[in-house]
């Protein structure tokens, strides 16, 4: 009978074993040797000595290891997912991509990445699972990734209670405590940093940036979204309706914040949630997304909703480095 369990460091050998054993998407150790993936390696990466980069699955068959699965917990990809040729077609590799999507699932990454070659048996593998192709590699191969699920934290009523709503006077009071919230601290979006003294000359500056009249230079037409309960102000996202060049290299589609006094409870993923459908809706259709690199919960939220980081970038003036992510359309193919 197979069991599978999570691989231990100790595993590695007997990894490699079965790593070198397929007949499809072969490698010599040679091939191995050059790549730096040994036994020793592969036992770094589950954790020896140092947290493990990587989790791993193992299927065994009375005391022989006969398939694993493994994936990269920093950013959500599949690593391997190998069976021993006489123990394919027994549901074996399927056994083992479950618990490994949970578990990259459970690491913040709601979309999940693999490379494969096509015309393998691998590639429809993953395909009837719900697997998308999006492209290819430098290598030729082809990138796939599966759709995040249901992103909310919330049940159904408390869903409901939530609106993105267009900035307007009502919310004024609110507004002006989130303002206090914030002190001193850098304000995301950008319209956070616009004057509130007259609150109607603040709307309208806001909507005139959504129709495209009289922007500063390097921007572009935006919309601004609140999110509020009740009367209260939850948190501001800003859409940019489409890129430059400064907005590709640093700045990306979306811009939020969440009130000081109510991060960490899940809305921060709700507005960006929300703030994508807007989006979509307006056709687009990968939508990118940055933060600072250091900035933990805006990434880990980014990832949440489906970010998958594409780039990094380092700007010239010394500035502190971008995590660039894209969100990618469910039916688009790049
Ligand atoms: C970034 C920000 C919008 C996130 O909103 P939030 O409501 O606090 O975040 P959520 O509660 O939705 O949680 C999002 C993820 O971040 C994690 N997180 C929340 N606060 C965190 C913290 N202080 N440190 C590390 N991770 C944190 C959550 O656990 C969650 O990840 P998980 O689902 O993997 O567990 C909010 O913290 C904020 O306004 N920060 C200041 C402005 C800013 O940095 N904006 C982003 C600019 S790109």
């Amino acid at each position: 009978m197979i069991r599978v369990r999570p691989a231990t460091p100790s595993d590695a050998r007997d990894l490699m074993a079965v790593r070198f054993a397929v007949k499809e998407n072969v490698l010599t150790s040679s091939r191995a040797a050059e790549l730096g993936i040994d036994a020793g390696a592969i036992a770094d990466m589950l954790g020896k000595g140092q947290p493990p980069s990587h989790v791993c699955f193992c299927a065994e068959d009375g005391d022989t290891v006969v398939g694993f699965s493994m994936g990269d917990l920093r950013d959500g990809s599949v690593y391997a997912l190998f069976v021993r040729p006489e123990h394919e077609g027994k549901g074996v590799g399927a056994r083992l991509m479950a618990p490994l999507v949970a578990a990259l699932r459970d690491a913040g990454h709601a979309t999940l990445t693999l490379t494969t070659e096509r015309d393998t048996r691998a590639f429809g593998f993953y395909a009837r699972r719900g697997w998308v192709e999006r492209g290819s590699n430098d290598l030729g191969e082809a990138v796939m990734t599966l759709p995040g699920q249901d992103v909310s934290r919330f049940d159904e009523a408390r869903r409901s209670r939530l609106r993105l709503v267009r900035p307007d006077g009502r919310f004024e009071a609110s507004y002006r405590a989130y303002l206090d919230e914030l002190g001193d601290e850098e304000r995301y979006p950008f319209p956070m940093d616009f004057d509130p003294q007259d609150f109607d000359a603040m709307l309208r500056r806001i909507e005139r940036f959504e129709r495209g009249v009289d922007l500063p230079d390097g921007y572009v037409p935006s919309s601004t979204f609140w999110l509020v309960d009740g009367q209260d102000l939850l948190g501001v996202s800003n859409l940019r309706h489409r890129l430059n060049s400064g907005l590709r290299a640093c700045g990306g589609h979306i811009g939020l914040g969440i009130r000081p006094s109510r991060r960490g409870e899940g809305l921060g993923i709700e507005l960006l949630a929300r703030t994508i459908e807007q989006a979509r809706a307006r056709g687009i259709g990968d939508v990118h997304i940055h933060c600072h690199a250091g900035n933990e919960a805006s990434a880990r939220m980014i990832r949440r909703v489906g970010g998958v980081l594409q780039s990094e970038h380092v700007p010239p003036d010394g500035a502190r480095t971008v995590l660039r992510f894209v969100v990618a359309h469910p039916n688009a193919r790049p």
